[in-house]
């Protein structure tokens, strides 16, 4: 459906978004997992026509995107990082004026603005200046605004920032029943969380470059090791943890170990040894990898420097 081939984008000197090569196949949920200043919204704001690239093409639905042909992208929604309404207008206002740059009008207009309040649990405010919402309700409304023209391709941008649990529940919910009806969705986000529950592929962004790309299972196959076990730093397992760096990767910090074993190393061995050490197996816990643990080990930062 999209396809970037060695998409570059300069602010100056500074390279935003660095020979990126990405394609997106219709009905996927993928996931733009990076920290801030990764180039996330640069890649957005390219897809959308916002902004055109130094180098290289995007193409959507076979037909190159350029910045000449930017006004045709009506299959395209962009819910954009920043909320982009009128504080002083109603919701349905507000809604009113995005339908119209989209050429709806009339009952259909008025339809849609009715079913989009009603998903977005927006009704019962319909009398209030926007001024008055929540955050969470902003972002709500924020995020029905880019879909009153029913795109096949939906672009979000860290649409839950500054956003309650509750809220973001809904938002995701909402996200996944307009997947699960086909929509294609790219999905901004530097909280690891997200990306892993949401995305059905997940392509991983610092400093403008894609570093990885892949579902969340061939993402972590990446680390080199597929678990970590914690134990606390005492004297009573130090002579456990003196034995353990010709199995692994043994690091310790805040009197805690944390303990990744080389893929040949067996945990019954390790278990085994912590018997023998007569340290009760309610010291350790395992924990699966991450992708906040595959973003250090590529970047060598965290995700949330
Ligand atoms: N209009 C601009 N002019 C100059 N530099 C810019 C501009 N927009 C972004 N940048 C720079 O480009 C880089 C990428 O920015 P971008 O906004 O794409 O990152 P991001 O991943 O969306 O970050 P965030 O999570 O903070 O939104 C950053 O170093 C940023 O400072
Ligand atoms: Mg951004």
């Amino acid at each position: 459906m999209l396809h970037l081939r060695s998409v570059t984008k300069r602010y100056g000197s500074l390279v935003a978004l660095d020979d990126v090569s990405l394609d997106i196949a219709r009905g996927e949920f993928f996931g733009l997992l990076g920290p801030n200043g990764a180039g996330k919204s640069t890649l957005m704001s390219l897809v959308a026509g916002l902004r055109a690239p130094d180098s290289g093409t995007l193409t959507l639905d076979g037909a190159p995107l350029t910045a000449a042909n930017a006004a045709s992208r009506t299959s395209l929604g962009l819910v954009p990082q920043h909320i982009a309404l009128y504080p002083e207008l109603t919701a349905p206002e507000n809604l009113r004026i995005f339908g119209a740059l989209y050429g709806l009008r009339g009952g259909d207009l008025r339809a849609r603005i009715d079913a989009a309040l009603e998903a977005v649990q927006l009704a019962d405010r319909r009398r209030d200046a926007v001024k008055t919402f929540s955050g969470g309700m902003q972002r709500r409304l924020n995020l029905v605004a880019a879909l009153l023209h029913r795109p096949k391709l939906l672009l979000c941008d860290e649409p839950t920032v500054g956003v309650d649990p509750q809220s973001r529940l809904a938002i995701f919910e909402y996200l996944e029943a307009l997947n699960r009806d086909g929509l294609t969705i790219i999905y901004s986000t530097h909280y690891m969380e997200e990306a892993t529950r949401l995305c059905s592929r997940i392509g991983i962004i610092d400093h403008g470059r894609l570093h990885a790309l892949g579902t969340l299972d061939e993402l972590l196959a990446q680390l080199p090791f597929e678990e970590e076990i914690r134990f606390p730093a005492t004297p009573a397992t130090a002579a456990l943890a003196a034995d353990l760096p010709v199995h692994g990767e043994l690091a310790t910090a805040d009197a805690i170990h944390r303990f990744r074993p080389r893929p040949d190393f067996k945990l019954s061995a390790f278990f085994g040894a912590a018997e023998s050490h007569a340290l009760p197996g309610r010291l350790f816990t395992s924990q699966r990898p991450t992708l906040e643990a595959l973003f250090l080990h590529l970047t060598g930062r965290t995700l949330r420097e």
